[in-house]
């Protein structure tokens, strides 16, 4: 009995030093600062500081990845919200969206933020410094309503 939970460990451990050899794609292509969704706008630096820490992890091409986001399968996970958020909306090449797509983006992003559902809560679990409090919820949302260019009554 004992050298089977010894087997099931060791295969374990075997396991995940073998998958650290599959590492992610992190490589990200060249873009120009001036379709930067920030560089374009010019919000305030505290405004500018939401978007940086509540969204650009997942919604830029700049990442900062924790220390732990290299380990495997964590690294797969997470890189996988990355690639996925980057092609949902992606702050980076805000100035390559047309009007009316940019305009859809905000709207869809002040939904979210309102329904509390961006940034992906658990991203906020892990990255205390994303979590958006009422005050901060209402002046992101404020800030992103106040760049729309078609206002649907
Ligand atoms: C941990 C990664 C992560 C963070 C942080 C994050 N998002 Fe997302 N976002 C995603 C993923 C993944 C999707 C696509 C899947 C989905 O909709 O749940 C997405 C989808 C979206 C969409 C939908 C775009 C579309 O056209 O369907 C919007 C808008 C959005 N996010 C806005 C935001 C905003 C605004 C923030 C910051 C307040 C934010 N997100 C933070 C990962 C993230």
């Amino acid at each position: 009995m004992r050298s089977r939970v010894l087997q099931v460990v060791t295969g374990i451990v075997v396991l995940l030093i073998l998958i650290q050899f599959f590492p992610v794609d992190r490589s990200v292509p060249s873009t120009e600062a001036d379709k930067d969704f920030l560089n374009m706008h010019k919000p305030n630096h505290e405004t500018a500081m939401l978007v940086i820490n509540a969204c650009y992890d997942c919604h830029s091409y700049k990442t900062n990845y924790p220390w732990y986001s290299k380990l495997a399968p964590v690294s797969w996970w997470m890189q996988s919200h990355v690639d996925e958020g980057r092609e949902n909306m992606n702050f980076s090449l805000w100035g390559n969206y047309t009007d009316n797509r940019a305009d859809h983006k905000l709207e869809e992003a002040i939904d979210l933020i309102e329904a509390e559902e961006m940034p992906l809560p658990v991203y906020v679990w892990a990255h205390s410094g994303a979590h958006l409090n009422e005050q901060e919820r209402k002046e992101l949302i404020n800030y992103l309503a106040s760049l729309r260019t078609y206002h649907d009554e």
